[in-house]
């Protein structure tokens, strides 16, 4: 399925978007590293989410390439279920969860365990969910089991349930585009926790977030984007907060505009 030897967990490679007249994304090349976590970051619509719709299969691209571990992405055939087969999982901002179902029934939408004629595996399921909720995402809510009714989940909570199967079913690379968005601090703790579990647990994350303290604090390297195009790519241990900071309101302040 993956092949080991390619260092990448995915590469873009001259990739290009354009929603009508509006040229979205411009000469994209991007690598994210097998155990690496990419904070994406730049202004209101500079392209981050046109970005990942790309890689997670929602938008074809106008031109470019996409591999993800070494495999040539096929643009006729990608979308989102062959993104999954490809170990790309995402977890979107807006409510992706069912909210009326349990927990441990969520866990596996879509990914059903059967039995012979079918049966779903309703005590296996339940044992798995459980399992990679207390030992893989560390979750100790109270009150919270794999019974609960995801409506009852806290933002942070849902977040992490979402990233828990992602990590079960093995995603090579997890994208959290603003999963922050709208939480407490508190919960917004939990996001940033699951993200250092993911890179514990040797795989990759693409994390987009305005919320630059955070994406500082998970990112490995950090990749600007200003009008769709890439214009900085700074490693952590170069770079203090601060400059990163300023590189991104050099931007926002056109500064840097090529037309002035
Ligand atoms: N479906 C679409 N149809 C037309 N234009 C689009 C569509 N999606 C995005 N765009 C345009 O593409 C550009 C990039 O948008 P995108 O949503 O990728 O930005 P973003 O970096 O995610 O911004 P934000 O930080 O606000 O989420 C914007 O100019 C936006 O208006
Ligand atoms: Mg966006």
């Amino acid at each position: 399925m993956v092949e080991e030897s390619v260092p990448y967990a995915l590469r873009m490679v001259n990739i290009e978007k354009y929603f009508g007249p509006v040229h979205a994304l411009s000469n994209i090349n991007l690598e994210v590293g097998r155990n690496e976590i990419v904070g994406l970051i730049g202004d209101n619509g500079a392209g981050k989410s046109t970005l990942v719709k790309i890689l997670t299969g929602v938008y074809r691209p106008t031109s470019g390439e996409l591999y993800i571990a070494g495999r040539k992405v096929d643009w006729n055939t990608y979308n989102v279920q062959r993104a999954h087969e490809y170990g790309i999982e995402t977890v979107y901002q807006d409510k992706s969860l069912g909210e009326k179902q349990a927990l441990w029934r969520n866990f596996f939408i879509g990914r059903q365990i059967t039995r012979r004629f079918g049966f779903i595996n309703v005590k296996e399921e339940k044992r798995i969910a459980q399992e990679v909720m207390l030992n893989t995402i560390g979750f100790r809510g109270k009150g919270i089991t794999v019974d609960s009714t995801v409506s009852k989940l806290s933002g942070g909570e849902r977040q992490g349930v979402a990233i828990g199967r992602a990590m079960y079913f093995e995603a090579e690379l997890i994208v959290l585009d603003e999963p922050t968005v709208a939480l407490s601090l508190k919960e917004v703790r939990k996001v940033i926790n699951f993200v250092h579990r993911i890179k514990e647990g040797g795989k990759a994350c693409i994390y987009i977030s305005h919320a630059i303290q955070d994406v500082y604090e998970v990112a490995d390297r950090f990749v600007v984007l200003d009008r769709g195009e890439i214009v900085g790519d700074l490693r952590k241990e170069n770079v203090s907060l601060k400059d990163v900071d300023e590189f991104l309101l050099s931007y926002a302040h056109g500064l840097k505009d090529r037309r002035e």
